[in-house]
């Protein structure tokens, strides 16, 4: 009976930020990995609860993937009903066609393994292209995403009164979901990728940050050459302040050290993945839409 948050090592605070928010238990999965790689996972306490909430995103997401699956597998076969995965990043959604002969069509392959598992997912800004909601990957379970928008615009000053802006036309509708409720303005360039870092940005309308703060909001921090280039236009524009703000941050230590050469004074992420910019909890959007979902059990 029941319901508990489950968690892994490396995400176990935000597992207990979204138990606390749902007033549930929290455990952590103990994994042990061994000189070969392989992974051992255990669930404490058995039974497991009716209700089964595994935690985890899946930024490097190989052995990650492995272990969320054997967790399920180990929490079904202790006793739980209903295993719903939270995973704020979900990786593996970019590929969803093979654009050489040959290639894996990554999205529809993981989209299946994981309805194979679980009976919800709820993740954060997916990065979809082409397919515009998780139903289509995954139509044989409740997978939903949410934005993190509303969370990121809690985290902009409003006497600041900055100028918000998004680096490509993918970026207008976080950018814009944030801007519009706290009626601040909105540039969005428009983005050439070259290859893996390189990009080439115009924005129409930078002069207009000139002496003025500006905010650069994108859904994920990869490489950070997007935020990188756009800060170059921004501060030959003459912005007074830049600070970046996204959904998702992957970047490794160097490559935010670079985007902070590149003159980001600030870079604030969600706590999707952890790290040194995630100070932006997501754990009452999570709960809100866990609730609204009617993934808890009624007692
Ligand atoms: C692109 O479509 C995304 O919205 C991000 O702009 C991109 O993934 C960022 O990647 P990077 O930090 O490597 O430039």
């Amino acid at each position: 009976m029941g319901m508990a948050v489950f968690g892994f090592a490396e995400c176990m605070d935000e597992a207990r930020r979204l138990a606390d928010a749902l007033g549930a238990a929290c455990r952590e999965v103990s994994v042990h990995r061994f000189p070969d790689g392989e992974s051992l996972v255990q669930v404490a306490p058995v039974p497991a609860p009716e209700t089964a909430i595994l935690y985890r995103s899946l930024d490097d997401p190989n052995a990650k993937l492995v272990e969320i699956l054997l967790a399920a597998s180990a929490l079904r076969e202790n006793g739980a009903n209903r295993i719903i995965l939270i995973a704020p990043y979900l990786a593996y959604m970019r590929q969803d066609i093979a654009f050489e002969p040959g290639q894996a069509v990554s999205q529809r392959v993981i989209g299946k393994m994981l309805a194979a598992h679980f009976d919800g997912l709820l993740t954060v800004d997916p990065h979809l292209h082409r397919i515009h909601s998780l139903a289509e990957i995954m139509p044989d379970i409740d997978a939903v995403s949410i934005t993190a928008a509303p969370a990121l615009a809690g985290a902009i000053g409003k006497a600041e009164s900055p100028v918000l802006i998004g680096p490509d036309s993918e970026s207008r509708q976080w950018v814009e979901a944030i801007a519009d409720p706290l009626g601040l303005e909105v540039l969005v360039g428009a983005k050439r990728r070259m290859g893996d870092r390189a990009v080439e940005i115009v924005i129409e309308g930078i002069d207009k940050v000139c002496a003025r703060p500006a905010v650069l909001v994108d859904d994920v921090i990869s490489s950070g050459q997007t935020l990188a280039t756009a800060a170059g236009l921004l501060r030959e524009a003459g912005a007074s302040r830049i600070e970046a703000l996204a959904t998702h941050c992957l970047a490794s230590d160097a490559d935010l050290a670079r985007l902070r050469e590149a003159g980001i004074e600030r870079i604030r992420s969600s706590d999707s993945i952890p790290g040194a910019t995630a100070s932006i909890s997501l754990a009452s959007l999570l709960a809100g839409e866990i609730t609204k979902r009617g993934w808890l059990p009624k007692d």
